[in-house]
């Protein structure tokens, strides 16, 4: 999605924007621009494309653009074409503004100031209109604080703005509502973003902005008022991210440089969770009581995060016995659902601000559920709401595709429910004991073994890299393996692919399975593995070209299968932490082999903070 950054200080401002935009440039975008102030004038300069594009630009145009203070902006685009025009920063003849979510009365508002002389609109974004309505208070007041203050009661929808004045030189207006934004603090000057990495170079110390606050952001201070401009009062934070975690080192792609992270952050996220041998969630607020109130669990998320949550259903009713339900957030926002008392809410997002997920969270709260988040950005909207919160140490993830926040999301289910089984009693100790040992010692190593084995994957990826559909099957939690399997496939190498309950598929899809049509077999859970080679039996027998994952040894697999990627032995619960790397890895080289831009697929953003 679209990324924001400002700087004010004592150094240049252009090449500190533009090096903030390139490390925004991972959340997806189609155009990029920024805006300073020059004296009593700010000058403008955007583009359609890459923000090389940008450079380009403003190297060709040979403008002075020395400034110390501006902002910037790449927008991915919702409210009109990627072109010069719609991008970001949008001008007036008192501001420059940049914006990140969206205004839904827009419509409305500019009908409204088309009536007004001083206004014309040049291009179809929301933004412009927002810009406009605030300059129109502007002349009014002559108050950059109020002007905005006005401005925001009247829109609707999310937005973070940063918007700087010419009759203010130096100061950066900053404001949010359901879209991130930080003030970050730094010796040599100040910034804005919407997200960490943008300012990690430099600081990682910074203030989060609440709704309804208004920051002023100069050269030698950051001041934050309510809207009737009373000083908030606020603590600074501090990422605890370096800039390493947030650069590809030696790696071609973010995403490879993720999945070969998985061993480390398993451990970050479930070692300082063991005590004793047993799994304490450690979670302020979240004693064993009040666990043990809730009678059904419901876990909401979207797309990869939405796939963890069904492991964590597979593997909580199976061993602590407890119903869950998983919802896909943006259904859920809209369902009217049916929340009891006794119901506990669990969100799981790795950005912690994807808008369908913040919705989910403030619906259960509005109709009286606690809610637990499990989430990965510390301080994002999602982690400040929730009544309890799970972190996940994943560290920053930059690829679009989603990996390592996977891996560590179904940690945080696994643990969750093997502390569920001790409140509940649904399983002796002496095995839960067993299994949090395996989960915290083994699995980081089998995990290891397991994307060693990228050169195997890349061959059998090379085999396929030319095909158009594949098919990946899997019965219970084989088929939520499956959905994650064909979800990295088609977002990153645009294969299009289906994940399908392999026992469903008879039911009319099997009519596709024709001579050579890849099908992706997954078959790690014991209990249905029989049934598994009877349904691959059914696509072999159609001429299917069957790659089976399964465990090492797993008797039949010889002889339904073209290839194998095998995994080494471990408790069936744990098994989706060597798959789904894997299907990651598959995924990868097949993007790579098509040539796709692996960090960066096509409309994709990293962090959904619009519906
Ligand atoms: C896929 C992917 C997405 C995200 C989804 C939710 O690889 O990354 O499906 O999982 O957009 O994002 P978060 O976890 O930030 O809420």
């Amino acid at each position: 999605m679209c990324g924001i950054i400002g700087y004010t200080g004592e150094e240049e401002a252009v090449e500190l924007l533009l090096n903030g935009l390139k490390a925004l440039e991972y959340r997806g975008y189609d155009s990029a621009g920024i805006a300073l102030s020059k004296g009593s004038e700010i000058i403008v300069e955007k583009s359609q494309g890459k923000i090389s594009q940008l450079e380009r630009k403003i190297e060709g145009e040979n403008k002075d653009l020395s400034s110390h203070c501006g902002i910037g902006h790449t927008r991915w685009a919702t409210h009109g074409k990627p072109n010069d025009i719609n991008s970001h920063p949008h001008a007036t003849e008192n501001l420059a503004l940049v914006h990140n979510g969206i205004i839904e009365n827009y419509a409305e508002l500019k009908k409204f100031l088309e009536k007004n002389e001083h206004y014309t609109f040049e291009s179809e974004t929301d933004t412009e209109v927002a810009a406009k309505l605030i300059d129109c208070f502007y002349r009014v007041t002559r108050d950059p604080f109020r002007a905005i203050a006005e401005a925001l009661k009247l829109l609707r929808g999310s937005w973070a703005f940063g918007v700087i004045f010419k009759d203010d030189p130096g100061v950066i207006y900053a404001t949010r509502k359901d879209s991130p934004l930080i003030c970050a603090l730094d010796e040599k000057g100040n910034f804005i973003a919407s997200d960490i990495p943008a300012v990690l170079k430099r600081t990682n110390r910074y203030y989060t902005l609440e709704e309804g606050e208004i920051a002023l952001v100069c050269a030698d201070k950051v001041k934050i008022f309510d809207m009737d401009k009373r000083p908030v009062k606020k603590e600074i934070k501090e990422a605890d991210w370096d800039v390493e975690a947030a650069e590809k080192g030696n790696y071609p792609h973010f995403m490879l440089k993720e999945i070969f992270e998985q061993p480390t952050v398993i451990r970050k996220t479930v070692s300082p969770r063991v005590k004793d041998g047993l799994p304490q969630l450690g979670i302020p607020k979240l004693t064993d009581e009040t666990l043990k109130r809730f009678k059904r669990l419901i876990i909401v998320g979207c797309g990869t995060a939405m796939h963890a949550g069904m492991v964590g259903k597979t593997v909580i009713e199976k061993l602590a016995r407890i119903p869950v339900q998983v919802e896909i957030a943006s259904e859920f926002r809209y369902s009217d659902p049916i929340l009891e008392e006794n119901d506990l809410i669990i969100v799981i997002s790795q950005s912690g601000e994807t808008a369908d997920t913040l919705a989910a969270l403030r619906l259960a709260k509005e109709k009286g559920c606690k809610t637990m988040a499990v989430v990965n950005v510390v301080g994002s909207s999602i982690a400040r709401e929730a009544d309890f919160v799970f972190y996940t140490w994943a560290g920053p993830e930059i690829a679009v595709a989603s990996t390592k926040a996977y891996t560590v999301q179904i940690c945080a289910m696994y643990l969750l429910t093997l502390r569920l089984c001790l409140i509940h009693n649904s399983l002796p100790l002496v095995q839960v004991k067993k299994l949090t040992e395996e989960l915290l010692d083994k699995m980081p190593v089998l995990v290891q073994e397991t994307i060693d084995r990228s050169g195997e994957i890349r061959k059998i990826a090379n085999r396929f890299r030319s095909v158009e559909d594949l098919f990946f099957i899997g019965r219970g939690i084989d088929y939520s393996l499956s959905m994650e399997g064909s979800l990295k496939l088609k977002e990153i190498s645009y294969v299009h692919s289906e994940a399908y309950a392999a026992g469903e598929l008879k039911h009319g899809t099997i009519s596709l399975i024709t001579q050579g049509v890849p099908v992706i077999s997954v078959a790690t859970w014991d209990s249905c593995y029989e049934k598994m080679i009877s349904n691959v039996k059914e696509v072999r027998a159609r001429g299917a070209s069957v790659i089976m994952l399964c465990k090492k040894g797993a008797a039949a697999a010889d002889d339904v299968s073209d290839f194998i990627i095998d995994f080494p032995e471990c408790s069936e619960m744990f098994m989706p932490m060597l798959a789904v790397p894997s299907m990651q890895l598959f995924a990868y080289h097949m993007a790579v082999f098509r040539g796709c831009d692996v960090d960066k697929p096509r409309n994709l953003a990293k962090s959904v903070t619009v519906e």
